[in-house]
């Protein structure tokens, strides 16, 4: 008998309502829930606001903290997601500008030791999704660790991440509510009962790119101690926008404003209505014959101009040559088979592999400039075209290949690459690399999109690491392998952010740090570290690639931009 008689639950559950749920925090008072999970009692703390509503004049610009309030803040339900399409997980009247809010769970019992902290960035392109835990990021396996876990919402799409590179928008307001969500924490943590100098700031997909902007700015010193990112990064093409004006520009021709002065154009995205912002936004990817090959959203990350309030002011490979200003322990990798994530768009509309075969150079990373009608982008597509297909086209036949293209390009070369030249210098942190490769019957992605294929998909981790409203239902059926999986990864994740070393004196494995030669941790069921690099005949292929394109650069080749519309 797993749960105690209800009663005991109900007299708990209002003994602890009317004491210990409401916390005071120097802002104010917050109410939050009490919960039960198999063994565990956890408090939830849903829809703290960490910022002042992003509306009005405040749309694009940095966050405002939020202000103290009087009287206790209702933190037991969810609150609004940020505006973004609607599709399958949030439907249009869930969402609200007015939606920078964070969500703490706290582990009960817990005495006086203040427990470590993970704040955790949600995934979705930088376009969808939310911190909440109804639909992926249910916290309990990881509160079952016996951490404080700390979720958040940060302003998507464009309206995150417009740039028309002026001081009044200059990009990466999504960052800035990130950074904003940290300082929070910081600020607030320890009336929760955590520990502000243990904060391990982690994410998946866009949440950990998002993560690893925040380590390579300066703007961030001092708000957290370890960072984890599972398959993303800031070198991931699809991840920063190399030509935002032009994109932002391009918007609001969508919508009708056709002013070439920067400031009427803000003025009037300012008066738009937030929908009519995202629908543009939507129409604007759809048109793109490089959709799913160009960077998502297109509103994501950009390099800004100079200010008190820039994140990111230079290349992302150029601050990583020279040293990451948040040298902290770093816990990252990816998934085997990252490229499955194209496969439901490819897989619901086959025109869109005829698109390729018709012109294979729309599989040429969007970041690799070469003009359209040049040889080198020629020569480019061919060389890919050859490396992966033998010089076949794209089919049903060879979607592995397709898979492990897109796998290396979007995920797997760019987390190589920075970790290779991260480890190059002395001075840097440890870094534990892995690659997940393990296919049971939790996979997030491959059950949510029904795809069949072997190996784990991007995101497929997290079945493994939250309560998702997919596998929920089958945690209960899983087999001894699954939990043993689920078990090793969630200790190793936790170990790192309780410790920052993984691996504990019970685990019989080690996984030392990457070190230059870029050692690595096969992380399946019978987990192992490996010398690196993990897949070095298409680690060469792409440090060729991006080597000839840098001397291409260097020797002043001319450059088309790749920009959206
Ligand atoms: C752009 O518009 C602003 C606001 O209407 C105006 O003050 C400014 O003079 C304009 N700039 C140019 C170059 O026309
Ligand atoms: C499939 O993709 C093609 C090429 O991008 C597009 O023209 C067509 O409208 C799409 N069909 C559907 C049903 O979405
Ligand atoms: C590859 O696909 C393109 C576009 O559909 C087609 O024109 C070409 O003939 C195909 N090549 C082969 C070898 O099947
Ligand atoms: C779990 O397994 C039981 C017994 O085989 C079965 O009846 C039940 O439908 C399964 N539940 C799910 C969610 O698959
Ligand atoms: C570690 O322990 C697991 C579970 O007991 C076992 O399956 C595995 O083979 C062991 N691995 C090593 C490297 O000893």
């Amino acid at each position: 008998m797993r749960y105690p008689p209800l009663y005991t639950t109900v007299a708990l559950s209002l003994f602890t309502l009317s004491t210990s749920s409401i916390v005071y925090t120097n802002d104010g008072a917050i109410e939050g829930k009490l919960h039960q999970y198999n063994d565990i009692e956890y408090l939830s703390y849903r829809g703290i606001p960490y910022a002042e509503p992003p509306i009005g004049d405040l749309r694009f610009m940095p966050p405002l903290p939020k202000k103290s309030w009087t009287g206790t803040l209702d933190a037991t339900k969810q609150k609004a997601v940020c505006p973004q399409a609607e599709s399958s997980y949030y439907k249009t009247d869930q969402m609200n500008e007015d939606c920078l809010f964070l969500n703490i769970y706290v582990p009960l019992p817990h005495n006086e030791e203040l427990l470590p902290v993970s704040l955790f960035a949600h995934g979705g392109e930088f376009n969808a999704l939310s911190g909440y835990d109804d639909l992926i990021y249910g916290p309990q396996l990881l509160l079952e660790q016996n951490i404080i876990v700390v979720t958040f919402n940060y302003r998507l799409g464009a309206l995150g991440f417009i740039s028309l590179n002026i001081p009044e928008a200059s990009g990466n307001a999504g960052l800035k509510d990130a950074i904003l969500a940290l300082k929070w924490v910081n600020k607030n943590i320890q009336f929760f009962g955590g520990d502000a100098e243990k904060i391990t700031l982690g994410g998946n997909s866009a949440g950990a790119a998002l993560t690893h902007y925040l380590m390579l700015s300066e703007s961030t010193s001092g708000l957290f101690q370890k960072a984890f990112l599972n398959s993303g990064s800031a070198l991931g093409y699809r991840f920063l926008a190399r030509h935002p004006v032009e994109n932002a520009i391009a918007l609001a021709k969508e919508i009708g404003i056709e002013s070439n002065n920067k400031t009427q154009i803000l003025l009037q995205l300012k008066e738009a209505d937030a929908f009519t912002i995202v629908e543009a936004q939507s129409t604007l990817g759809k048109g793109n014959k490089r959709n799913g090959f160009r960077p998502f959203a297109p509103f994501v990350p950009s390099i800004e101009i100079e200010s008190t309030n820039a994140v990111l002011t230079d290349e992302p490979i150029n601050i990583i040559k020279s040293g990451i200003p948040q040298n902290v322990p770093t816990l990252t990798g990816f998934n085997a088979k990252e490229g499955m994530k194209m496969l439901p768009a490819i897989l619901r509309n086959v025109s869109l592999i005829e698109e390729l075969n018709g012109d294979f150079k729309l599989c040429v990373p969007s970041d690799l400039e070469y003009p359209s009608d040049s040889e080198e982008l020629n020569n480019l597509a061919q060389s890919i075209k050859e490396f992966y297909f033998n010089g076949a086209n794209i089919s049903k036949s060879n979607i592995g290949e397709f898979v492990n293209m897109i796998t290396d390009t979007q995920f797997y070369h760019s987390t190589d690459y920075w970790i290779k030249l991260h480890k190059a210098h002395k001075e840097s942190n440890t870094l534990y690399y892995y690659k997940f490769d393990y296919d049971g019957s939790l996979n997030w992605f491959k059950l949510t999109n029904q795809i069949d294929l072997p190996g784990p998909a991007h995101a497929d981790e997290l079945g493994y690491m939250f309560v998702t409203r997919m596998t929920a239902p089958l945690l209960q059926n899983a087999t001894d392998t699954d939990n043993r999986v689920m078990q090793n990864f969630l200790s190793l994740w936790t170990n790192f952010i309780k410790y920052g070393t993984p691996t504990s004196p019970v685990t019989n494995y080690t996984w030392p740090d990457s070190g230059e030669d870029r050692t690595y941790l096969l992380l399946n069921d019978q987990p192992h570290a490996r010398a690196g690099p993990p897949l070095p005949s298409r680690t060469k292929f792409w440090e060729d690639v991006y080597e000839d394109y840098y001397e291409y650069i260097r020797d002043s080749g001319k450059l088309e931009p790749q920009i959206v519309p």
